[in-house]
This record gives structure tokens, C-alpha cells and sequence, in this order.
């Protein structure tokens, strides 16, 4: 009888258990090219939901459904042996109760494979994150600036500015590790804050544009190769300049192909030569 030896792969509890060792590595990956790169190099991946805007052009996550994410889930899944990857829940999929946000979860980790969930959401989340964690679905929290709430909150800007803003982060911050997340992304706030809620809290802080002071980091993988140009936020760094390269590329080749130098000989099937 033959054995199929699962990969091994880093644990969401391998994720915790970073928290203070070292920063904790993450991107964004939504197909299995990308992945297999990023795979070496990270601790998780996120399939985002982020993809609605990056891949498929979408104004807002808002319109993300559960087929896109199960799909890019298990594209992801195919690329990786080294990285835990974590599947974004779409919005709509989760808020509406905690037996609704289990069946979607169930759903998004039978079907792709992946090791857990995030969803966003502070306090008001924390009944339906206690829920998944205490049934065999790790989660991801996500925090500060919420992505899926920009119909309510009208905008996308950093928060913990003023007293207001902190003390709600930081009960959010509290309300999603006590509830059992593995870790928490905190998007969008200020230094100080995100330092409290790093010190404060047992789930390791992933930031993004959080500052330095996260137990880790994350970025949209197209936003740091420097291909998703549509917008470029003050936290994002271009590690690469990936989309001149790629216009440049297509230049070429679209004059080669009028010119008929692409293809070469080099890259034309011929006859075989007969053997005399
Ligand atoms: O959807 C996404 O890509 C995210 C990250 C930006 C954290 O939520």
C-alpha cells in the first residue's frame, strides 16, 4: 500500500510560536506561479480578497464571492511545500452569524486545502472567531483599517489618531487574540498603537502599514513587485519595477511579430532530416 506523506508545512501554531523569535514573513499570492516563488521566502501567504481588485479589476473587495477565493485557494494550495497559506473569507460570507461563517469556512478549507481562515473584524467578530477556533478552523483576525466596511466607513485612511480611534483598536486588538486567533493583521494605524497592541496581546500583530512595530509584516504581492500601479499608498515599498519591464516586453514583441523576427528559426518546428 503506498503512503501519500503530506508536505510539511508551517502551522498556524508555528505562526504564533514566532511571535517574538523573529518578524513573521508574509504576502499576497493568488495563483500557483507566484506562490511556488513566494513560497520559499514567507511563513504564510494570503490568498486576499484583495484579488477582486488586483486580479479581476473589481472597484472594492465588496464584490469578491466565495467561488473566487475557493478557486485562487487552491491555486495557491498547488504552489507551495514550505509556506502555511491562509484563505481570505469574502465579505458577506461571514457576518451574518457564526454557524453561516463555520459552513463558509468548512467550505473554503475542504475545498482548497488551506490551514485557516481570516476574516475581518474587531470585538463585534470575537463570539463568531471563539466559535471557529474552538471547532478546528484557525483564524486570521484583521483589524484597523477594514477593507469589505469601505460602503460604511466611506474611505480608506489610517485610524488611532485620536483617543477614540486607539481604545477601539485596542479592544478589537484584545477581543480577536482572546478569542483564539492565531495572529491578527492590523492595517492602517499609527506607530504607538501598533507598538501597545504588539506588546499587549498574545496573537502575534501582522501589519500592513502598521509601522515597524508588528510582529510581522504583510504587502500585496503586485504592490511590491511593482505591477498593481493604480494606486501607491504611503506603507508600500516596490521592492521591483515589475510593470515598465512588462510594457517594454510587449513592446518588443509586438514589433518583432510585425517585423516577422519573432519567430526565429531557433523557435520553428521543421521537417526531420531523412536519414540517406
Ligand atoms: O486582502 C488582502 O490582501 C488583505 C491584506 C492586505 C492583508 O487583507
Amino acid at each position: 500500500m503506498s503512503v501519500t506523506v503530506r508536505e510539511k508545512r508551517l502551522t498556524p501554531a508555528a505562526i504564533t510560536a514566532l511571535k517574538g523569535e523573529r518578524p513573521i514573513v508574509s504576502l499576497t499570492a493568488y495563483t500557483t506561479p507566484i506562490a511556488k516563488l513566494l513560497d520559499p521566502h514567507c511563513d504564510f501567504l494570503l490568498v486576499g480578497d484583495s484579488l477582486g481588485m488586483v486580479l479581476y479589476g473589481l472597484p472594492t473587495t465588496v464584490g469578491v464571492t466565495m467561488e473566487m477565493m475557493i478557486a485562487h485557494g487552491q491555486a495557491v494550495m498547488r504552489g507551495v511545500s514550505h509556506a502555511c497559506v491562509i484563505v481570505d473569507m469574502p465579505f458577506g460570507s461571514y457576518q451574518e452569524s457564526k454557524e453561516q461563517a463555520f459552513r463558509n469556512a468548512a467550505r473554503i478549507m475542504k475545498e482548497t486545502g488551506c490551514d485557516g481562515i481570516k476574516l475581518e473584524g474587531g470585538e463585534e467578530m470575537a463570539e463568531t472567531i471563539r466559535f471557529l477556533t474552538t471547532r478546528g478552523i484557525p483564524v486570521l483576525g484583521h483589524i484597523g483599517l477594514m477593507p469589505q466596511l469601505v460602503n460604511a466607513t466611506g474611505g480608506y485612511r489610517s485610524l488611532g489618531r485620536t483617543d477614540e480611534e486607539a481604545d477601539k483598536i485596542r479592544r478589537d486588538a484584545r477581543a480577536v487574540s482572546l478569542a483564539g486567533a492565531f495572529a491578527m493583521v492590523v492595517e492602517g494605524t499609527i506607530e504607538p498603537v501598533a507598538r501597545e497592541l504588539s506588546d499587549g496581546n498574545a496573537a502575534p500583530t501582522i501589519g500592513i502599514g502598521a509601522s515597524p512595530a508588528c510582529d510581522g509584516q504583510i504587502l500585496v504581492v503586485d504592490d511590491m513587485l511593482g505591477v498593481f500601479n493604480d494606486f501607491k499608498p504611503r506603507f508600500v515599498k516596490h521592492f521591483a519595477e515589475l510593470a515598465p519591464q512588462i510594457s517594454k516586453a510587449v513592446e518588443d514583441y509586438a514589433s518583432e511579430v510585425k517585423a516577422r523576427s519573432f519567430p526565429g528559426p531557433e523557435h520553428t518546428f521543421q521537417m526531420k532530416k531523412q536519414k540517406i
